[in-house]
């Protein structure tokens, strides 16, 4: 049973575009810290820990970024540490971070996730990748993370009532999001016949149903409540976080449309907060493809079983629709630097609920979720935001 020490809050936010970016790992790791700490208005010798996420900073020559960035940061004697859980490395970050301020160990840290890898191409970054599944029974076998979710899209469609243009219609809803937020990856508008027409990458599942793989970084500073009143009065309250494992290999599962790890992050998660899926006004899930915003969207409790395709196809996922889905874009259309994407999402929890997310606002948000996954669902880290 957890008993919370201390009340921890987002003090501030900040983020590289996501994109394909020149700047080498190290520089967009700083870029993203610094601009944490200038939202938060707070000094680097403030912070006293550091938690940094990222994959595959072997591709751009540098492990170990927990030192490079306090050194850049100049607070070297400061500990940090590197975290990796595939593409839910952002969330765990978080999570470790979250943990350690509650506990009382420090009262303001600095969570940074970051990836760089477009330089190395799609061939090579694929198979960076697939070293994220469950390499024997998977990524070895050829099966790249295109074709795993296409595996789960093809039960999806077999056991429920839905088609691929309801998948399709997640991209578009996200690509619409994507327009409104400058730092998104794929600022383009798109349709239905745009998603059914373009190439198929792993059937069922076509170009527009894939998120893209991107660099970026995103930071967050964390701090105690006490901390948060004396700097500022722009934070956010985290009231619930929750972690949860599935079977690595999607052979190990017993249904291919449910994430069992989703489900026992986002319970706890609940329950730390003492509300449920209807409370939530916004979420921020990790639709790496489209039927993943649609597994996430049933896991999470926002609609049953089975349900989740129809929910999208009817708009009730849209920016101001009964629950907001991915109002930045979602890794479809906002971009999947892996090591960043969870903190990235917790990015823009703190800016919906401060009033920092301009054209994209969700109105009258009072509660958000954020739901970060790695590889097909292995892990899982949930966390919820409220506004002060
Ligand atoms: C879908 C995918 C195969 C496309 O790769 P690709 O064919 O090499 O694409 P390129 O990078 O050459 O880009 C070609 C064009 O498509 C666009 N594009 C690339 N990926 C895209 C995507 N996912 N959605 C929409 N457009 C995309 C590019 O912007 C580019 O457009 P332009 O010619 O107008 O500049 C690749 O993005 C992919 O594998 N995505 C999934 C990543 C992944 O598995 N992440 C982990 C999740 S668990």
């Amino acid at each position: 049973m957890f008993v919370e020490r201390e009340s921890v809050c987002v003090l501030g936010g900040g983020s590289t575009k996501y994109g394909k970016l020149d700047d080498s790992i190290s520089d967009i790791t700083l870029q993203a810290s610094v601009g944490a700490i200038e939202s938060a208005g707070i000094e680097p010798k403030e912070i006293e820990a550091g938690y940094i996420s990222n994959v595959f900073g072997v591709a751009d020559k540098q492990v170990h970024l927990g030192p490079v960035v306090m050194s850049n940061l100049g607070i070297s004697e400061c500990p940090s540490l590197s975290i990796e859980s595939a593409c839910g490395s952002g969330s765990v970050s978080f999570r470790e971070a979250f943990a350690n301020v509650a506990a009382g160990f420090y009262d303001a840290v600095l969570v940074t996730g970051t990836e760089k890898v477009t330089h190395t191409g799609t061939d090579w970054t694929t198979t960076y990748f697939s070293y994220c599944s469950d390499f024997f029974y998977e990524g070895q076998a050829g099966a790249s993370f295109p074709g795993l979710f296409a595996s789960m899209a093809r039960a999806y469609l077999h056991e429920f009532d839905a088609t691929e243009e309801d998948l399709a219609s997640v991209a578009v809803k996200n690509h619409e999001n994507g327009v409104l937020n400058p730092k998104a990856h794929l600022r383009k508008k798109i349709s239905i016949d745009d998603v059914m027409d373009s190439a198929v990458v792993a059937s069922p599942l076509k170009l527009y149903d894939c998120c893209p793989f991107s660099d970026g970084a995103s930071s967050v500073i964390l701090c105690n409540e006490k901390f948060a009143k004396e700097h500022s009065k722009d934070y956010v309250k985290v009231i619930g976080s929750g972690r949860g494992g599935s079977p690595a290999a999607l052979q190990g599962r017993e249904q291919l449309t449910t994430i069992p790890s989703t489900r026992i992050a986002a319970e706890a998660a609940y329950k730390m907060a003492g509300i449920t899926a209807k409370d939530v006004d916004f979420a921020e899930v990790h639709d790496c493809f489209t039927v993943a915003e649609v597994v996430d969207s049933e896991d999470l409790g926002f609609f049953e079983k089975g349900t989740g395709a129809t929910a999208a196809r009817n708009g009730d996922t849209k920016l101001n629709g009964s629950i907001s889905i991915n109002p930045s874009g979602g890794l479809k259309s906002k971009g999947h630097p892996i090591g960043a994407t969870g903190v990235g999402q917790v990015v823009e929890a703190f800016e919906q609920l401060t009033g920092k997310s301009g054209e994209r606002t969700v109105n009258d948000a009072k509660i958000g979720l954020t739901q970060n996954f790695g590889a097909t669902g292995a892990s899982c880290a949930v966390h919820i935001f409220e506004s002060v």
